[in-house]
């Protein structure tokens, strides 16, 4: 038999089937809950609710480990292309040489926007924030390329790419009207990361030096950012996603959602922390006396996780690319000093030991972004192109599975209860 848990509730058993994941994972199913017993469950902020069974990502909070459909994520930085991950990610599996070439054709052939387009970008307000832009674009793409209506296989996999391809351009062309600057085209005989680079970066006075350790820096970057499971940024694709919204929609939903400084956002947080330290010369020791004070809303970003209770790997593999990068790149970064000080700091302070904070990857992800010239607002960009794979994959299971719910939690009301409507004349 099957394992169940028993559940006593006002003096009556309850029994719930088990669910174990490929890794022993165990959740108990609580589907008829309500149903058999009248009671929900109450997990503010889902800790602990799992909303899916998922095959792509596997992470273990407790050990650092972190797996994309099996792989650790050591060996994707170390041996694979990004484009070669998103593939492995959306597909389930490694492509072989022909299908890895094929996506890298498409992804070409698919990137550039449509130049209508262009006149949105010009009608932002100069200070606009580039993640606010790009959630609103990747929205817009929907009405200029709906083919995803016609819910073939090949017109799905076809708009995977178009998007993938695409947010790249987006995401420089709003970085280069945000300067003033001309457009820079894509280029067919670049990859994936130079493209984008040289997009960002190419002038008609000064033609960009594609420097291949910076592309490959983009490329872990961006390999290390690919999925997490079911962060807030995904969680927010699926539940939207669920409404049976197009995936352009689901997909903004998730620029949007990450934008946040507790999720993606920390990354430019991150380093405006370390920028106003090194400004004000305040006190490291000063600094982590704030974070922990409680009366203070000051928290260390870059540091602690929802989900890891140890070095977040990403950060690890982060870590040791400040100390490669950086000095291959001639740059001298005065933040990756107070950086490293701070960790220092805080990983013998018994606060952030009792409550396992540890740096997270967007700690020192800002400083790799840096030293590659990528400016500040840019960073969550960066993050979200990272991570479009993953939530591009997180939609497709939704969308494959035929029994694909939609997101809909319950409450515990704790208003006013039946009240009757009084007169303006009477109030
Ligand atoms: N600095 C100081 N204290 C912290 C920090 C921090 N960075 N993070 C958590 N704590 C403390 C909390 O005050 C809380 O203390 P308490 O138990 O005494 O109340 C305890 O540690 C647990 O923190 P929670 O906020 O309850 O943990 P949660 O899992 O809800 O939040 C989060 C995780 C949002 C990442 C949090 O650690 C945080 O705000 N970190 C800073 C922002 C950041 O770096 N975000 C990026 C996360 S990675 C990503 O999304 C890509």
């Amino acid at each position: 038999m099957s394992e169940v848990v028993k559940m006593i509730i006002e003096g009556k058993t309850y029994e719930f089937p088990v669910i174990e994941g490929s890794e022993g994972e165990k959740a108990f199913d609580i589907t008829k809950l309500r149903q058999q017993t009248g009671y929900i469950t109450m997990d503010p902020g889902f800790g602990n609710t799992g909303s899916c069974t998922s095959a792509i990502t596997f992470m273990d909070g407790e050990k650092g480990i972190l797996r994309y459909r099996g792989i650790p994520v050591e060996q994707l930085a170390e041996h694979s292309s990004f484009v070669e991950t998103a593939y492995l990610l959306i597909n389930g599996r490694l492509p072989n040489k022909q299908e890895l070439t094929r996506t890298s054709v498409q992804l070409n052939d698919d990137s550039l926007i449509h130049e209508d387009m262009q006149i949105f970008y010009q009608n932002f307000p100069r200070r606009a924030h580039p993640m606010g832009i790009l959630s609103a674009m990747i929205n817009a793409l929907r009405s200029f390329y709906p083919e995803l209506e016609d819910t073939d296989p090949e017109g799905i996999n076809r708009t995977f790419l178009r998007l993938l391809s695409k947010i790249r351009t987006m995401a420089a062309m709003s970085y280069r009207i945000s300067r003033g600057h001309k457009v820079v085209y894509p280029r067919a005989d670049y990859s994936y990361c130079a493209n984008f680079l040289n997009m960002m970066f190419h002038s008609p006075v000064r033609p960009y030096e594609l420097d291949p350790d910076i592309v490959e820096a983009l490329n872990v970057f961006w390999i290390l950012h690919a999925d997490h499971e079911q962060n807030c940024s995904t969680a927010a694709v699926r539940v939207v996603g669920s409404g049976r919204v197009n995936l352009y929609a689901a997909i903004s939903a998730g620029i949007a959602a990450l934008w946040g400084p507790l999720h993606g956002g920390a990354n430019q947080a991150v380093i405006e922390m370390l920028t106003n330290i090194h400004k004000s010369g305040a006190d490291i020791e000063d600094v982590v006396r704030r974070a922990k004070d409680k009366d203070d809303p000051f928290r260390l970003m870059g540091f602690g996780h929802r989900v890891y209770k140890t070095y977040d790997p990403r950060a690890r593999i982060m870590k040791k690319m400040c100390d490669t990068v950086l000095p291959k790149l001639k740059v001298e970064d005065p933040l990756l000093d107070i950086a490293r000080r701070l960790e220092e700091v805080a990983l013998t302070d018994p606060y952030f030991i009792d409550k396992n904070l540890y740096p997270n990857v967007d700690f020192y992800s800002g400083i790799v972004l840096r030293a590659m010239g990528i400016p500040t607002e840019m960073f969550t960009v960066m993050f979200a192109i990272g991570r479009l794979p993953g939530w591009i994959s997180q939609w497709k299971e939704g969308a494959d599975d035929p029994n694909w719910k939609i997101s809909r939690p319950r409450q515990v009301y704790t208003g006013n209860i039946a009240t009757d409507y009084v007169p303006i004349n009477k109030r």
